[in-house]
């Protein structure tokens, strides 16, 4: 398994960032529209949140302040993300944060007491995804609901146009978006859906809020 960082070369600090400024645009108003209508009708008022590969947990910090839940849970294989999130505030929740390779060991929570699992930019490039999967399901409570935000395959022209960096060093730039290629454009919309539903969870509501990736809401199916 490689993280993002050893597939691109970037360095920890410098996806941190990167998570950080590109941050706004990729949850604007559009997608909080969406996910107020789609996911948070779906949930009890105040919700037990959990985010997988939570970066730096700007994530968690917008849902603590427009969702009044009543805990949150974020997880990530890597230290400086997890040191930045414990910097931040979450709208008087002290959130749960940790450093965890979900690929390693289960979630480090009781199997049905989570309402929410959300994962944003990670499972395509986790080697076994259903394990993942399977662990989703244990910990999500009767009901509960699993986002998953990820990249869905596009053309190189199309890739690579869209992610003109435009800094001081266009050559690195260009080699790290040639190296996360194959990552970021592993799987298809319907791959997803496939993997989804392999994985015991049934598409709610899927769509496309921003190019290059697809959002779906899914519940377990019940009894599997
Ligand atoms: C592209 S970043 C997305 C971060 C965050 N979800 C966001 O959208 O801002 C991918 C994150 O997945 C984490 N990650 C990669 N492999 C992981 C693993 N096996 N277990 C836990 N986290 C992982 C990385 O450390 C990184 O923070």
């Amino acid at each position: 398994m490689a993280t993002h960082q050893e597939i691109s070369g970037m360095s920890d600090a410098e996806l941190l960032q990167r998570m950080v400024s590109s941050h706004p645009e990729r949850y604007g108003e559009t997608f909080w529209e969406f996910f107020t209508a789609q996911v948070q009708t779906r949930l009890p008022s105040h919700p037990v949140v959990m985010d997988l590969g939570c970066g730096p947990g700007l994530f968690l910090r917008d849902i603590a302040a427009r969702y009044s839940p009543a805990a949150l849970y974020g997880y990530d294989i890597t230290p400086a993300m997890i040191d930045h999130a414990r910097q931040g505030t979450y709208n008087g929740v002290t959130p749960t944060l940790a450093v965890h390779n979900l690929l390693a060991a289960p979630l480090p929570v009781a199997a049905g007491t989570v309402h929410l699992v959300t994962m944003t930019a990670v499972l395509h490039v986790l080697d076994d995804p259903l394990a993942v999967l399977a662990d989703i399901r244990r910990v999500l409570a009767p009901g509960g609901i699993f986002f998953l935000n990820d990249w869905i395959r596009t053309p190189l022209q199309t890739y690579l146009a869209s992610r003109t960096d435009r800094t001081a060093t266009p050559d690195a730039d260009r080699l790290r978006w040639f190296r996360l290629f194959p990552a970021h454009n592993k799987y298809t919309i319907e791959d997803w859906q496939w993997l989804l539903t392999a994985g015991g969870f049934l598409v709610q509501c899927s769509t496309q809020l921003r190019p290059h990736f697809q959002v779906f809401v899914t519940t377990p199916f019940v009894g599997t």
